[in-house]
């Protein structure tokens, strides 16, 4: 647990069990069956378009990699992919989870402020759902910016710091008995980060920002709710709450969650 300017963030929830992130249960399998939908495609179609300045980007790492869930869509892609995070427990969960489906990729504990690899060796960074954890994130930037080679691509998403934000991902998924979906004190509001202080950021590492989509959950907002009552209830799994959020879509609305690209 950490106390930051009055936030209180837990990042040990990743170290606790090592079945949250596959299980198709808990708060870590929404990654799989809630985020996966909506950020693979769109890093899919980045990737296509991006291909002529990242030429030869064979090379990914996924900073904060978790259990794998991103890392695994990049190896399915063909990537050779690079897993790093400091939680001992998730590393352990991806490589037997990556094992288990035949996926080669390379995880290693360590923490995104402090990249054990050498400038300029990845043609893609990715960090998903990972900066707004993190106290010194323009740390994690300023790292991303120095593994990327030249014309190389730093994929993104993040949660936005507004009063949207705080009804779903604090109030409703935090802190209301029946709504929660997460797990206490897993993200702090004052941490969440603003588009414009994330693109300031990357513009003072030397990566230029040059899309950002904001996501919403497909469904009607009763849906929504309904869905999450049932899955704080633990009678709906990851899986079927994912399919009644019914995708996500993307848009130009950036209040709750974002997504997006910048090239070195
Ligand atoms: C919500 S999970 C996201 C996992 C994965 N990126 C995904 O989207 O599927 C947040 C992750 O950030 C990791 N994390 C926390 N502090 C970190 C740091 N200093 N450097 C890198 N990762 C960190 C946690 O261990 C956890 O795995």
């Amino acid at each position: 647990m950490d106390t930051i300017a009055g936030a209180v963030i837990d990042n040990d929830i990743y170290n606790r069990r090592s079945d949250i992130w596959w299980s198709g249960e808990g708060f870590a399998s929404l990654l799989e069956h809630v985020s996966n939908p909506w950020r693979v495609p769109y890093f899919q179609r980045v990737i296509a378009g991006e291909m002529k300045i990242a030429a030869d980007a064979k090379r990914v790492l996924d900073v904060g990699c978790g259990g794998g869930v991103l890392a695994e869509a990049f190896a399915a892609m063909g990537f050779e992919v690079t897993g790093i995070d400091p939680s001992e427990k998730s590393i352990a969960a991806a490589t037997d989870h990556a094992a288990g489906k035949g996926l080669t990729i390379d995880y290693r504990a360590g923490s995104g402020d402090q990249l054990p690899f050498s400038d300029e060796s990845f043609g893609i960074v990715c960090c998903c759902d990972v900066l707004e954890h993190i106290r010194n994130w323009e740390d994690v930037i300023s790292e991303v910016a120095r593994v990327l080679k030249p014309g190389g691509v730093f994929l993104y998403d993040t949660i936005n710091r507004t009063k949207m934000s705080k009804l779903v991902f604090i109030k409703l998924g935090q802190e209301w008995k029946y709504t929660r979906f997460l797990p206490p004190n897993m993200h702090a509001w004052d941490m969440f980060i603003k588009p414009d202080e994330l693109k300031r950021s990357l513009e003072r590492h030397g990566l230029r920002n040059i899309d950002i989509k904001g996501t919403m959950p497909g469904g009607n907002p009763l849906k929504m709710l309904i869905a999450m009552l049932q899955f704080n209830r633990g009678r709906i799994s990851a899986a079927e709450f994912g399919k009644r959020v019914g995708g996500s879509i993307e848009g130009p609305n950036i209040d709750v969650n974002y997504m997006g690209y910048a090239i070195k």
